[in-house]
């Protein structure tokens, strides 16, 4: 019997309606588009207004177009790992009422917190179930609320964030297509660079930790960058080298969209032209989780069967890594 290895086999997204464009930023905070659209790329990015909808409400949508673009069965999904960094509260997994509220009523489900990283290793966990050959379908969703987290006072992260979901199904493939290497990495460096301070075991939620505002994100963006340059292009290169390939075999890079410069960068040392570039930071902003898959969910329609990818993310913690996949079919 062939090797089972663990597949793409359909993609999903979804995005609010709201835009927050860097021009509306400009009457909130001290900035200005051009500082923002030079120094990250982003022009505008996607917020869930709707204070009464969390993370999950975005992951939901974004599993339904999954299911219903392939065809699934919800009761036959076994599992729903839900990558995400905002879930909608703590200790119940976000994941588990996702899986419900999709009517996967025979899956088994729970939360991956990596920071940016999330949908990353998400994908590593998915392809190890399916390749244990006792699941067969693994809906894997990365979806963030980050402007639950953001202080809009703060220039310094609110005009890098958005919100949004996106989803993949993973299946066994036996002709070889899908997970074929990665190389992931952590070090605990990063805590203190990009963190939220309160509302964790360390330092509860109290009116002084409120009224501190240490319920929002903060990032020391200047260390955070210098990391996640090397670190990322490091990781794609690894991977190239491990299983011999050079940037004219790989069909397209899959960057986490914190920063264009960022992204830049790892593609130039993997020798990649930019139309070999997923990008869409320009529109949607870093949305943690959800970044790769809204990547494959606009460029779904110019995958090939057979085409090389690089998935490559860096986040806080500090976490990051490398994933080579090859797509396993036409859209
Ligand atoms: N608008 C205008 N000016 C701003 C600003 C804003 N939104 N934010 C910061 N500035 C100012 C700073 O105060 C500083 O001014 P000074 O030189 O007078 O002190 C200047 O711009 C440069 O700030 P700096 O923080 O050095 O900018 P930068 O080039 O590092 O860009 C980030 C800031 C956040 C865009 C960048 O550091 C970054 O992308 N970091 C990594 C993010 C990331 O990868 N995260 C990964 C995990 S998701």
């Amino acid at each position: 019997m062939s090797k089972i290895t663990a597949a793409i086999t359909a993609v999903g997204g979804y995005l609010p309606d709201y835009v927050l464009t860097n021009q509306i930023l400009e009457t909130m905070v001290d900035t200005n588009d051009e500082w923002i659209t030079t120094r990250t790329g982003i022009k505008e990015r996607r917020l869930l207004k709707d204070s009464n909808k969390g993370t999950s409400y975005m992951a939901i949508k974004a599993a339904q177009d999954v299911l219903e673009k392939s065809g699934t069965d919800p009761k036959d999904i076994d599992m729903v790992i839900m990558a995400t960094a905002t879930p909608d509260m703590p200790v119940a997994a976000t994941g588990v009422y996702v899986a419900s509220q999709i009517g996967a009523v025979n899956a088994f489900s729970y939360d991956l917190v990596a920071a940016c990283s999330s949908f990353l290793y998400g994908m590593s966990t998915a392809a190890r179930y399916i390749e244990s050959g006792r699941y067969k379908k693994v809906l894997l969703i990365g979806a963030d609320k980050m402007s639950s987290i953001i202080d809009y006072e703060d220039r310094a992260t609110c005009i890098i964030f958005g919100d949004g979901g996106g989803a993949v199904l993973f299946e066994p493939n036996e002709e070889g297509y899908g997970l074929q290497d990665e190389v992931l990495r952590s070090d605990g460096i990063g805590r203190e660079h990009l963190k939220i301070d309160a509302g964790g075991s360390i330092l509860p939620a109290s009116h002084e930790t409120v009224d501190a505002k240490k319920h929002y994100v903060f990032q020391d963006g200047k260390t955070v960058f210098k990391f996640a340059v090397s670190n990322m292009a490091d990781g794609a290169a690894k991977i190239l080298e491990r299983n011999d390939l050079t940037g004219d075999d790989v069909a397209w890079l899959v960057p986490h969209q914190a920063n264009k410069r960022i992204i830049d960068a790892t593609a130039r040392r993997m020798g990649l032209d930019d139309n070999k570039v997923m990008m869409n930071i320009e529109r949607y902003g870093n949305t943690t989780s959800a970044t790769l898959p809204l990547c494959l969910y606009d460029y779904e329609k110019q995958l090939k069967k057979g085409d090389k990818l690089i998935f490559a993310s860096f986040g806080g913690g500090f976490t990051w890594g490398s994933i080579y996949l090859t797509w396993a079919y036409d859209s």
